[in-house]
């Protein structure tokens, strides 16, 4: 389904050429549907839709192949991953390597697919454990290989994630770990030993004279015909001394022989003699074989016996001529008595069904039996086989009497091989697809996992965006209610305020006399009723005017000495009388008392002036 979406298989293979072609990278050897899977996942982080598209963006991204790179080759791992195997590499093989050993001999060990090298020092620790530390160092090799520089790199340095290391036994972890700022950093010691270096397995030589090849959770990445290549690599790589480590879910195809199983649950294997050597071998031995002979009997027996035989038998004298038939053979060729003493090359025999007179000759001139295998005869439709066998025949003297010719039919024999052969495929088919299977298990297994690692630290750079919300969360809480306290003493000090204006508006209000009180630069802040009453102006006129622009009838000009005393000089009250004009137009003589309005620093903030209209006569 998801594939229908994003492209044909066809773009599918576009992409992949374009990769090989552009980037040198050959992601034919492996799996297609964890390949399907990867490339997928890339497209959909890059948000890219279609295999198309995503051809695009590799041409126009230089980073972008760094990252589908990074996606491909899921480098999950972990130290004594999978401990029962590891137990037993400890217990039973390690040992038995260092035993076939000399004491002065190098360890050579390969961690093959090493990722950020996790394998590769878990095998130095338990290596180190039967030799001794200093045993190790001296003695031991180990290269971890990987096509991903990044993970290399990584491995190189030695450092881990403290809960990387928890699945490190304790007393390992005690004695080869050191732990600075909440990081394990593996023993520098150990470290000198392990050699980190990039190397394709498919495409790059194997390293050779290995006493075990480490290369857990890899090979099931690749297809059967990739897996193959590689496991002749590793075949070739190994001493015959060596043995091959794999993952839980891998294990041999079924029809290699260069490996034998050590111990099959736990994915150790010994290597073993290639079928092609096992074949050279065989035939070596069977070359050495003396001829059969046959033990001789008394006349009488021997040709009742001869006759009698259950598989056909001949006889050809030296010169060439049928000697003797025995009844199978009689039968199976048809022949009779006149037969007898006819030169073998007039009988249908000597050509069907095989070209017999070479092969006496051949046997005749190696002095031994020779076998002619497997021979099909066709018959009115019907198929049979034969084993067809040649050998010289001597007189008690030890001259040559004739040369036997027998015909064992091995239809039956060959028919039940077949039906072996057939079964045998077909039950190696069903194992590869088990096996298949399997790996297909694990690896959607490790792809799940290296996604739930991506999960957690999403998950964990989420939780800490969330803690940073709640803290400043917390803090504008708590601003908030700073605010709110301030607020309140804000309301309380306007209440007092207005309560005060109220009790300073009254006070002014109940003066008899006209009041306006100035700031320091003679702008009127308050002006009384009776002020308005006197000059028929009203207070929201007025407020925050120069007493100068005012436009009413007194004389402000005339009030001005007295003003500028109070405010710029420190002048006390000063009192003057003057003559002004009223609202109505009447002129009245007004006494007008200027008085400083001091703060509470006794500083002068303005002035305070008194407007009362004169009673002439009282003045008088
Ligand atoms: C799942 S990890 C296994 C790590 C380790 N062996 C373990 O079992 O913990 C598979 C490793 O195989 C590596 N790999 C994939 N293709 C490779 C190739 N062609 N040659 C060498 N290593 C390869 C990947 O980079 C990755 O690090």
């Amino acid at each position: 389904m998801a594939q229908q979406s994003v492209g044909t298989e066809e773009q599918f293979e576009d992409l992949l050429a374009f990769i090989r072609e552009n980037r040198g990278f050959d992601f034919n050897g492996y799996k297609r549907p964890s390949l399907h899977r990867r490339i997928e996942k890339r497209m959909q982080d890059a948000g890219v839709g279609a295999y198309g598209e995503y051809l695009e963006r590799l041409k126009e991204d230089d980073d972008e192949f760094a990252q589908l790179f990074d996606t491909i080759l899921i480098n999950v791992t972990g130290f004594f991953r999978d401990m029962p195997s590891w137990e037993f590499m400890r217990k039973e093989i390690v040992p038995k390597i260092a035993a076939a050993k000399r004491s002065d001999e190098q360890i050579r060990i390969w961690s093959a697919g090493c990722a950020t090298g996790e394998e590769a020092y878990s095998l130095a620790m338990i290596f180190a454990d039967e030799l001794g530390d200093e045993g190790f160092s001296e003695r031991v090799k180990i290269y971890a290989t990987d096509v991903d520089e990044r993970a290399l790199s990584e491995g190189r340095h030695g450092i881990f994630a403290s809960d990387t290391v928890k699945d490190v036994p304790e007393a390992y972890r005690e004695r080869y770990f050191e732990s600075i700022d909440g990081r394990s950093i593996f023993s520098s010691d150990l470290r000198r030993a392990v050699i980190f270096g990039r190397n394709d397995l498919l495409v790059d030589p194997p390293i050779s004279r290995i006493d075990l090849i480490s290369t857990r959770n890899t090979l099931m990445y690749f297809n059967p015909d990739a897996q193959r290549r590689i496991l002749l690599n590793f075949h070739f790589a190994l001493l015959p001394t060596g043995y091959l480590f794999l993952g839980r879910s891998e294990t041999l195809l079924a029809r290699s022989s260069l490996f034998v199983p050590v111990d099959l649950k736990r994915r150790v294997f010994a290597r073993g003699v290639r079928e092609d050597m096992q074949e050279q071998l065989r035939e070596m031995v069977e070359g050495d074989r003396a001829p059969i002979v046959p033990a001789p009997e008394a006349e009488r027996i021997r040709e009742a016996s001869f006759d009698a035989a259950p598989i056909a038998q001949l006889v050809v004298d030296p010169a060439g001529h049928l000697a003797a038939a025995n009844m199978q053979a009689r039968t199976l060729f048809g022949l009779g008595q006149r037969d007898l003493g006819r030169p073998l090359q007039d009988l249908e025999l000597s050509y069907r069904p095989v070209e017999l007179r070479s092969v006496i000759e051949q046997a005749h001139t190696a002095h031994h039996t020779v076998s002619v295998r497997d021979i099909e005869w066709i018959r009115g439709g019907d198929s049979r086989s034969y084993d067809i066998q040649v050998g010289p025949l001597h007189a008690a003297d030890g001259s040559l009497v004739g040369m036997s010719v027998t015909f064992a039919e091995t239809t039956r024999y060959r028919k039940l091989q077949e039906a072996n052969e057939l079964q045998k495929e077909r039950l190696e088919t069903a194992f590869e697809e088990l096996q298949s299977t399997a790996e297909e298990l694990e690896t959607t297994n490790e792809e799940l996992q290296s996604t739930n690692e991506e999960l957690e630290t999403t998950n964990e750079e989420l939780q800490s965006t969330n803690e940073e919300l709640e803290t400043m969360n917390e803090e504008l809480q708590s601003t908030n209610e700073e605010l709110n306290t301030m607020n309140d003493e804000l309301r309380l000090r306007t209440e007092d305020l207005h309560q005060v204006n109220a009790f300073l508006e009254s006070i002014l209000g109940g003066l008899h006399a006209g009041v306006a009180v100035t700031d320091g630069e003679l702008r009127v802040q308050a002006w009384n009723e009776r002020a308005r009453d006197l000059w028929g102006l009203r207070a929201g006129e007025v407020h925050g005017k120069h007493l100068m622009n005012l436009d009413f009838g007194l004389p402000i000009d005339q009030v001005m000495p007295l003003l500028r005393g109070v405010v710029n000089n420190g002048s006390q009250d000063g009192e003057v009388k003057l003559e002004a004009t009223n609202r109505r137009g009447r002129q009245i003589e007004v006494r007008v008392r200027v008085s400083p309005m001091n703060g509470p620093e006794g500083d002068v903030r303005g002035a305070i002036v008194v407007m009362e209209e004169v009673d002439s006569k009282q003045d008088e």
